[in-house]
């Protein structure tokens, strides 16, 4: 079987899209209050993790919002309301539809593996009209525990029945590909920033600038 999974956020989805449907409230702040959110929530997840303290990715999104506001100085009930119901429809990257299609179309299983909670990946995918595209969505939630733990990919082999060396993996978080290198996994990490490589020792990444080469490269590495 050849299967094709994807990380959820930052990589199908894009995340600074919220916040940049009311950038004109926002202001010149959009932008900082956006990677914050960002980083928070995804140093929300790992310390849950580290610590045995779980909480779904939507507590943690909604935590790293109400932080990334308050260092902001915003506090704007209504606002803070608009930028959670927008997080739950972010806009998919351009090449996403077109990508999943010529994956599916060339007989590729599509899915999902993401720390995302079953309810935001449902609204999201639906939102983006991709549920007709994807064979399957993971969530992290019922382990409990967040990417890159190991028992996470471990989940997404067991889902879809397929060993590690079958799956093709897909992230734009340079972590999350490397815990899938370490996983097995042949992972692809979605450098559209053109960052240095990270973890190196984790296993081997092949880079990509965006998903559209995505195809051709799961084509040439069937197994
Ligand atoms: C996800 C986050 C890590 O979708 O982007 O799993």
């Amino acid at each position: 079987m050849r299967l094709c999974l994807f990380d959820a956020y930052g990589t199908l989805f894009d995340v600074h899209s919220a916040v940049r449907r009311h950038a004109a409230v926002l202001g010149p702040k959009a932008e900082p209050v956006s990677l914050m959110w960002r980083a928070r929530q995804l140093e929300y997840s790992w310390v849950r993790s580290l610590a045995g303290r779980y909480v779904d990715f939507w507590q943690v999104t909604t935590d790293a919002l109400d932080h990334s506001l308050a260092a902001h100085g915003i506090a704007d009930p209504a606002l803070r309301a608009s930028l959670l119901d927008a997080y739950l429809g972010l806009e998919a990257y351009p090449e996403v539809l077109a990508v999943l299609m010529e994956l599916r179309g060339a007989g590729v299983v599509t899915g999902i593996l993401s720390n995302g909670s079953p309810m935001m990946l449902e609204r999201a995918v639906k939102s983006a009209a991709l549920a007709e595209l994807l064979d399957g969505v993971v969530s992290v939630d019922e382990l409990r525990v967040y990417k890159p733990d190991p028992r996470v990919y471990a989940l997404a082999c067991e889902r879809f029945a397929a060993a590690p060396e079958d799956v093709a993996f897909v992230s734009s978080n340079a972590w999350d590909a490397a815990g899938a290198a370490a996983a097995g996994f042949r992972a692809h990490w979605v450098d559209r920033a053109g960052q240095p490589r990270e973890y190196p020792d984790f296993g081997p990444v092949v880079p990509l600038t965006d998903l559209s080469t995505l195809p051709a490269l799961v084509a040439a590495e069937r197994p």
